[in-house]
This record gives structure tokens, C-alpha cells and sequence, in this order.
């Protein structure tokens, strides 16, 4: 016997026959929100509206939503060894339990799709949730939202799912009241700082100089803005929500940075921490500064096109956030003066202003057993040093495209490598992707190995309190950015495939401007096929080619190409 639907502990009275059997149906809801009472009363419904259905029902259902991700996400991958294709197809089933994989290939795509899966079911769909750092998979950071979402899984999602990519960036919007609350807070007079760590939009974080003080997180929600509008030119967002996004949070670089007389009035950021957590709160740290130039283009392009395309939006927005035509000259010219050092003589980019003043850690003396450095030493040992937890100048030189030339990523790759602990599992999949692109295929195929089972193998030792969801996005983005070469540039698609010698052939479905497309990649040969929609262009080391309906299209690879 059971009441009406209950929330928390449910009791569950049955008397069975001898000989006789029973069938329980368990329902289970995770919801999000603030107002409890209004969560209770929409789980009353919910779970009414399935107990009138069957488990078969149910899962025909879930069965039927997932057929539809992966028909527009498919991923294939060959290996090299045994031309073995792995199709992705669930293996037949032997007594109810799946075939286990053979291969590395057949486990290294195992741990991709696994990875796809918690992605898509843990993203947040109705924009007032995003997508926690450990899913819905665990009680690690509190079920907390981190800029994990806007470097490495909007991405993912604005090439497989954009409806979900466009309700992540939703979450922000929705939250803008509080990041706007949030600036004030932190005494600045106005625009919007996002919480870096949240789930209502209110900052929660504890240790400011690890949380706070990662102001990139406003120039992570613009770079995110721009990865889903040139995925998907969805124009009508970026009028109703993006350029209002943009806009609020440029204002803050504003009041962060000055001209500094000292360099030159080259535009400085002080007192702020980047994506490395092992240093804190410095002087200019080159992934924020690089990161915010192009959150104040991207705002500056965006409101200009705006302005010139429809008059009328642009005019409502800027009385609705005040917006004066002098603050995008000022983003403009704090741009162009954004100071972005480069040491020549060392070949590399200064991470900040006194990283390169600190004494390089040890790692030769130090015990090796203390690990991650964050559990054995007090941070304030660990910032004395030359150490990373994580890609921080090597993730904007990945960011940056072709900004940054080949010797640049080289000379960074071959400094802050070595200093680089990868404790934070966000870290191996940028050098992953960095080393493709530059063409270091055995070290991009080893650090993608890192991040590919990160979870199903624990590697971390910490899979307990959940997985970890930006890892496994950097694992689908070392196959789609760093393997098959895509970017998402202003001009369109552009791929360009390097395979790691363990693999014969990549194949992945993408979802792009409104048009499905598979690419498929050998070492010799790249093959991309319209699936559906309009024709458009595509390129391919620099070659552009025009896609038909359901015509493949194909480059041949040389090796000066492929090296
Ligand atoms: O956002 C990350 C951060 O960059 C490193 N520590 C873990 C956080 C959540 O994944």
C-alpha cells in the first residue's frame, strides 16, 4: 500500500502470497530551484503524470530522446592496428550483460560515448539550470556550476545538441540579475560579474583567491556566447539575450584594468587569478587578459552589427542597459592596447606579470606521493612557485586559434609543460588538443588517454563524489578540435585532420548552422557529407569546398599537410 505521491522517504508496505510475485515501480526526480514549495507541488505532478504510465512506456520514451541525440551526434573511430571498426553500436548483449571492449580503441571510444551520455543527461534544459562539474552523478562540489560549462561543454554541445548549448547560456542570462548584484557587491559600479561557483547565480565560494578572484569567468561566458552564435548563427538570440550578456560584462574589464603609464598605457588587469589555481591573485595573467580582449572585440563587433542591422533592438537594449556609444569606443581601445606580453629571447608568453620571478618547484626533490599538491601543501607554499594545476597560458594559446603561430605554441608547450601537474583534471585534454594542432601526435594521443576514461577508470582517485563533466567534454573535444582540426572561425567551419597513428579513421556527426554534416577523416583523406539542410562552404587547410545535399565532398591529405 502507498499514499499519494510522496517526497523524501518513501514507504513501501507490501504482502505478498507464497508462490506469488510483485512488481515495484520506483520513480525518481531530481529538480532544481529555489522555491521549495513550488518544487514540491511540480514533483506531486510529475510524478502523477508518470505513475499513469508504464515502465515500458517510459523507457520506449527515454529510448526514443536518446536515438535522437546520438542519430546527431554519431561517433566512429577505427583503429589502426587490427582495422577494426569501432562503430559505436551497442555490442550484443550475452545473457543481459553488454559485450566488454577489446581493444584500447574500443575502450578509449567507450569512455567517449560514456562521457556523451553524462553530458547530455546531466545539462540543464529549461535555462534556469546549467550543468554541475560533477553532473548528476555525485555529491562533489555541491552540485556547483563552474566556467566548466562555457570553456568545455557549450562547445560540445553547440556541435551535437545546440537547443541544449542555447538553454546553458539561458542559465546565465537568467542569472544576469544576480551577477549585476554580484559586481556591486564586489564595488563596482556597474555591469555584471557571474558567480564563479553557483547554482541559484549567487556567488559560493569560499576561498576567494581560488574562486573570486577568476574574473575570466565573465570573458568565458562571452567566448561561450560566440562558440554557440557561430555554431549556429542564431542571430534572434544574440539580439534578445547575447549582446545584453556581452555587454554587461565587458563593462566590468572597464573598471578592472587601467592604462597603465608604467608599460606604456597598455591596458593592465591587476589583482586577479586565471585559470591556473596553483597561482593566485596576480598582476596581468595572460590568459584573462588575452580573454578579455576578446570578449570587449566580440562585444564591440556584435553591437555595431547590431546597431547597423536593426536599429530599432539596438535602441531598446541601450536604454534598457544605458548603454552609451563612447563605452564600445573604450572596449575597443582598451582591445587594442590590451598588454599580451611575449618573452622572445625565451620563446613563451609570461603567465603573469611575476611567474617568471618564482623558483621552479621541485619535482625532483619533493615527494612524489603527495599528490595532488593541493591536499599536502598549504596554498601559499604552492604560490611561492613555478607550478600549474592546470593549462593556463597553453589553454588561450589553444583558444586563440590562429592568433598565436605555431612557434608560439611550441616555445609555450615546451615551458610551462614540464611545470604543469595536471591535477585538475581540466588540464590534459588542452595540452591534448594544443599538441595536435602543432602536429606532436604521440603526446596528444597520450594526454588524450588521461581524460578519455577519466572516470570509468578513475584515474583520480576521486570518482566517488561524481565524474567529472568538464574532463569529459575536453575527451569529445580532443577527438572534434584536436584530432579532426575543426574551428569554429567567423568565416565558417574549418577542419583540419591530424590522426594519431593508433587510428585509421575518425567519423563524428555534427549539427552546424542549422545543417547536419559527417565528417570522416583518414590519415590520406577527408570526407564531409551534408546530411540535411542548405548547401555551404567548408574548409579544409584553407581549401574551401561547397557541400550539396547528400553528396560527399572530399580533400586529400599530403603529408606536408598532415605534419
Ligand atoms: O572549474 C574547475 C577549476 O578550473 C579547477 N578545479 C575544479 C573546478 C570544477 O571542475
Amino acid at each position: 500500500t502507498e499514499s499519494a505521491p510522496t517526497i523524501g522517504k518513501v514507504t513501501t508496505k507490501l504482502t505478498i502470497a507464497a508462490g506469488s510475485e510483485a512488481t515495484i515501480q520506483r520513480f525518481v526526480l531530481y529538480q532544481q530551484g529555489n522555491n521549495v514549495a513550488e518544487l514540491l507541488q511540480q514533483s506531486r505532478e510529475q510524478i502523477a503524470a508518470l505513475q499513469a504510465s508504464s515502465y515500458q512506456a517510459q523507457r520506449q520514451a527515454h529510448t526514443a530522446v536518446l536515438s535522437e541525440f546520438w542519430r546527431g551526434a554519431d561517433m566512429h573511430i577505427a583503429s589502426a592496428s587490427d582495422n577494426h571498426s569501432v562503430s559505436g553500436e551497442v555490442k550484443a548483449e550475452q545473457n543481459g550483460v553488454l559485450a566488454q571492449p577489446s581493444s584500447d580503441t574500443e575502450k578509449m571510444l567507450q569512455g567517449l560515448r560514456f562521457s556523451m551520455y553524462q553530458l547530455y543527461q546531466s545539462a540543464g534544459r529549461d535555462g534556469k539550470s546549467a550543468i554541475a562539474a560533477k553532473g548528476l552523478s555525485g555529491p562533489g562540489y555541491d552540485g556547483h556550476y563552474f566556467w566548466d560549462t562555457e570553456i568545455y561543454i557549450v562547445p560540445f554541445f553547440a556541435l551535437v545538441a545546440p537547443d541544449i548549448a542555447k538553454q546553458l547560456l539561458m542559465y546565465r542570462f537568467n542569472t544576469l540579475p544576480q551577477a549585476r548584484q554580484r559586481a556591486k557587491q564586489m564595488s563596482h559600479d556597474h555591469g555584471a560579474l557571474f558567480a564563479w561557483r553557483t547554482i541559484s547565480g549567487e556567488e559560493c565560494s569560499a576561498f576567494f583567491p581560488a574562486s573570486t578572484a577568476q574574473y575570466h569567468i565573465n570573458a568565458a561566458v562571452a567566448y561561450a556566447i560566440r562558440t554557440y552564435f557561430r555554431a549556429t548563427h542564431d542571430w534572434q538570440f544574440m539580439c534578445d539575450y547575447g549582446l545584453e550578456m556581452l555587454a554587461e560584462t565587458a563593462r566590468l574589464w572597464a573598471q578592472l584594468g587601467h592604462f597603465n603609464s608604467a608599460r606604456e598605457q597598455q591596458f593592465c588587469i591587476d589583482g586577479v587569478t586565471g585559470p591556473d589555481e596553483y597561482t593566485a591573485i596576480v598582476n596581468n595573467n595572460f590568459y584573462t587578459n588575452y580573454m578579455a580582449q576578446q570578449h570587449l572585440l566580440f562585444a564591440v563587433e556584435i553591437a555595431e552589427h547590431l546597431q547597423a542591422e536593426q536599429p530599432q533592438s539596438y535602441a531598446l537594449l541601450t536604454e534598457k542597459i544605458a548603454l552609451q556609444n563612447d563605452e564600445l569606443e573604450q572596449w575597443r581601445i582598451m582591445a587594442e592596447r590590451m598588454y599580451l606580453p611575449f618573452d622572445e629571447e625565451r620563446n613563451l608568453h609570461p603567465q603573469d606579470d611575476s611567474f617568471l620571478q618564482k623558483a621552479p618547484w621541485d619535482f625532483a626533490q619533493r615527494d612524489p606521493q603527495k599528490t595532488p599538491l593541493l591536499l599536502h601543501y598549504h596554498p601559499l607554499v604552492i604560490y611561492r612557485y613555478q607550478v600549474l594545476k592546470q593549462a593556463d597560458v597553453i589553454l588561450a594559446m589553444l583558444l586563440g586559434d590562429d592568433d598565436f603561430s605555431r612557434e608560439q605554441k611550441l616555445g609555450n608547450l615546451a615551458y610551462y609543460e614540464p611545470l604543469t601537474t595536471h591535477d585538475s583534471t581540466l588540464s590534459s585534454c588542452i595540452h591534448s588538443m594544443l599538441h595536435a594542432e602543432v602536429g606532436n601526435m604521440a603526446e596528444a594521443y597520450e594526454f588524450f588517454g588521461d581524460s578519455a576514461r577519466m572516470d570509468l577508470d578513475n584515474l583520480h582517485h576521486n570518482t566517488e563524489y561524481g565524474v567529472h563533466t568538464a574532463c569529459m567534454a575536453g575527451a569529445w573535444n580532443s577527438v572534434v578540435f584536436g584530432f579532426l582540426g575543426l574551428r569554429l572561425r567567423d568565416n565558417g567551419l574549418h577542419l583540419h585532420p591530424r590522426m594519431p597513428q593508433q587510428w585509421s579513421n575518425i567519423a563524428q556527426t555534427i549539427q552546424f548552422q542549422g545543417r547536419s554534416l559527417h565528417i570522416s577523416a583518414t590519415s590520406e583523406q577527408l570526407t564531409v557529407t551534408l546530411l540535411s539542410g542548405e548547401p555551404i562552404a567548408v574548409v579544409c587547410f584553407s581549401e574551401s569546398k561547397t557541400l550539396l545535399p547528400q553528396s560527399a565532398v572530399q580533400w586529400h591529405l599530403s603529408r606536408s599537410e598532415i605534419n
